[in-house]
């Protein structure tokens, strides 16, 4: 029997795979652990299963100890993994793509139309109690109707909030490393371009990225800078759905004060959950507390992915989903 640590509270139903065949020792507190706490729980630990929250570096990894052999983080996104630490240290990590792509996509898309269609101002005026009556030109948006999305990053969810906004009747054009897969691309009709020339195309630009630290030839850290919003046009909208630091939190708040770009839909920030404290005083962004994933049936699916991640390697079998550098 291996000793399973699970740092932060999960489903129950990740837990229960987990103790069908392991010594489990799970954090149960509402609050979440601290850092000490953390490095306290994994001395021994064969497998430790972490959230997006918890810093997986070689302090970490000592903390556990040699016989640690894999970390499966509960997140598709894994910039909170050193990976390198854990490869140097032969053990595995993994992350759990797929079964959050839908969910994920949901809440760009909702961004999308809460920024657009100015839903967040409005029910805020509503709140307020001040008098409202419908008028003419009483809190007009923008129609997404034959418009153009940009998606930054042509992964699973990117291609998912693309498909939805093909219903909504928009055209698709895409950035990306790698070009989107082929009969994605066809059935969406979908035209890469060059990043640069996507901002000065699309209406609406949603990041799907994944956060590449500072320093690395391929980092996508502040990708969307001052330059990048200025290159967009006056009359478009950023949502981020990716990872806080993609963007330049500082410099999309002045562009969204200065009209360089109209309105922005935020679910991720740079230091979370700190948000840049100019960004409360707009009325033309929307932000959310990352909850792209947070459905009960998605959080359920994706606990029970890394518990299925920790078992198969635990059993000298190859992790489901595991990452790379
Ligand atoms: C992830 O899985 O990376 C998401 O950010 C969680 O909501």
């Amino acid at each position: 029997m291996a000793r399973v640590v699970v740092t932060n509270r999960i489903p129950a139903s990740g837990l229960e795979l987990l103790r069908e065949q392991h010594e489990v020792i799970a954090w149960e507190q509402e609050q979440p652990p601290s850092r000490e706490q953390v490095l306290a729980a994994v001395a021994g630990a064969d497998a430790i299963v972490t959230l997006l929250t918890d810093r997986v570096d070689g302090e970490l990894l000592d903390a556990a100890g040699d016989q640690l052999l894999v970390v499966a983080n509960v997140a598709v996104g894994y910039d909170n993994l050193d990976v390198a630490a854990c490869e140097s240290r032969g053990v595995v990590a993994t992350n759990t793509p797929g079964v959050l792509t839908d969910t994920t996509a949901d809440t760009a898309f909702g961004l999308m139309l809460m920024a657009t269609r100015r839903f967040g101002e409005a029910e805020r005026e509503v709140r307020s109690g001040e008098p409202w009556r419908w008028g003419m030109f009483y809190l007009l948006g923008t129609s997404l109707q034959g418009k153009t999305l940009g998606i930054i990053g042509p992964g699973l969810i990117g291609i998912a909030t693309a498909r939805r906004a093909r219903a909504f009747g928009m055209e698709i054009v895409y950035s990306g490393r790698s070009p989107m897969d082929p009969a994605a691309e066809a059935e969406l009709s979908a035209t890469r371009l060059a990043t640069e020339e996507l901002l000065a195309r699309a209406d609406v630009v949603s990041v799907h990225c994944p956060l590449v630290p500072q320093g690395r030839p391929d980092s996508t850290y502040h990708l969307i800078d001052a330059a990048a919003l200025a290159a967009m046009k006056p009359t478009a909208y950023l949502v981020n759905t990716s990872r806080g630091p993609v963007v330049d939190e500082a410099s999309l708040a002045a562009a969204l004060r200065d009209g360089t770009i109209a309105g922005a839909g935020l679910d991720v920030y740079e230091d979370e959950p700190t948000i840049h404290p100019d960004l409360f005083d707009l009325e033309n962004v929307v932000l959310l507390p990352h909850l792209g994933s947070a459905t009960h049936e998605t959080r359920s699916a994706m606990a029970d992915l890394a518990a299925r991640n920790a078992l198969a390697v635990l059993s000298g079998q190859e992790a489901l989903s595991p990452v790379t550098r």
